[in-house]
């Protein structure tokens, strides 16, 4: 297969991290016969600082003419603490987004085995939890409009919307990501409280009759805060609005153990984009000590998204190989075991491949 493969390693150990999924996918396409063909572009604060943009037009243009986009982080303190700053690194994300219409983000949370005892949580709580959230990712009050403020300054709104339309595709895609897991969807909601949420629980209620093998249940979002790490093992596929989407994988990622493990893909009108879902970490960039596996396994998942199924299981095997044997950065390390470079653990992967 040919593949058009746009690079946004973005800022802090974006770089380092993404440097190893493009080895580890050089594998994948040796050993598989494919062809994969890079192009680079900025996006972030590293956009900001060449171009004052922190998602310019080229980056848009390489994203548009790819066929995926395997994007690294983004974030830099400079901006985390001005919160006066008129052009944000999180912007560009937001605008990329939008513009590369990603209305879904999908987040896998599955518990390694050998690693289920770093979990803060009992591992008996932990173990065997494998549930994914789909996260709606281009309306809700991230984008909602009026935002802002009063001319004295003294008063902030957002605004919450939503569209049947918005609705309907993501949860249409919930629908049938769990028709093909275990058959179970939970529909997080305010809707003893808000207005959109009402009309995300009377559409899911009208598509319940169509998806007759899934069970449906629904639940408030509160609520699913304390079950979800309560008892995570209750849960097959989750599905939420913007904000309490970006609330609750922040939450369920410390189920695994590790936010360095943990990969996420965004999908929707026609490119796809993948990502580890942790930041940018800055205080490791430079050092060799990011954990490279949540970008690696973001390649996996982009491997299965365009039809290459066992060259992604490929991947997650080495995964699995390098976590089994120990070669693992030291966020993920027994303690007092030796713990690996970045790009060790890439080499590692990439030569199990
Ligand atoms: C995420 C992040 C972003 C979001 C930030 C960086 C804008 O937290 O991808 O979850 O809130 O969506
Ligand atoms: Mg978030």
């Amino acid at each position: 297969m040919n593949l058009k493969i746009a690079l946004l390693p973005g800022d802090g150990i974006g770089p380092e991290i993404v440097g190893e999924a493009v080895r580890v996918l050089d594998a994948v396409a040796g050993k598989f016969g494919h062809k994969f063909a890079y192009d680079k572009a900025l996006v972030g604060a590293c956009a900001i600082d060449a171009t004052g943009d922190p998602y310019p037009e080229a980056t848009h243009r390489i994203c548009s003419e790819s066929d995926v986009v395997l994007f690294g982080a983004i974030g830099d303190p400079r901006y985390d603490n001005d919160p006066a700053a008129k052009v944000r690194p999180e912007q560009g994300l937001l605008r990329m987004r939008k513009a590369l219409g990603l209305y879904a983000n999908i987040r896998p949370l599955a518990v390694f085995d050998s690693l289920a005892h770093r979990s803060p949580l009992k591992t008996e709580i932990v173990r065997g939890a494998d549930f994914v959230c789909v996260r709606e990712l281009t309306g809700g009050i991230y984008f909602g409009r009026p935002q802002g403020r009063s001319e004295d300054g003294n008063t902030a709104y957002d605004t919450c919307v939503y569209t049947r339309e918005e609705i309907e595709r993501v949860l249409r895609l919930a629908f049938d990501l769990a028709a093909s897991r275990r058959k179970k969807l939970t529909v997080v909601d305010k809707a003893n409280v808000i207005a959109t949420s009402r009309l995300w629980r009377q559409i899911a209620k009208e598509m319940e009759p169509s998806y007759g093998e899934i069970e449906v249940e629904y639940m408030f979002v509160d609520n699913a805060a304390m079950q979800i790490i309560q008892r995570p093992s209750h849960f097959d596929v989750i599905v939420t609005e913007n904000l309490f989407g970006d609330i609750l994988t922040d939450e369920a990622s410390v189920i695994s153990g590790s936010l360095g493990m943990l990969p996420s893909a965004s999908v929707g009108a026609r490119v796809a984009l993948f990502e580890p879902i942790h930041g940018s970490y800055p205080q490791a960039a430079g050092r060799n000590i990011a954990n490279p596996m949540a970008t690696i396994l973001s390649a996996a998942m982009l491997l299965e998204h365009v039809g290459l199924k066992t060259e992604g299981r490929a991947v997650r095997e080495s995964v699995d190989l390098a976590i089994r044997e120990g070669v693992v950065t030291e966020d993920i390390a027994n303690p007092g075991e030796k713990s690996f470079g970045t790009t060790e653990v890439g080499s590692f992967i990439a030569g199990k491949i």
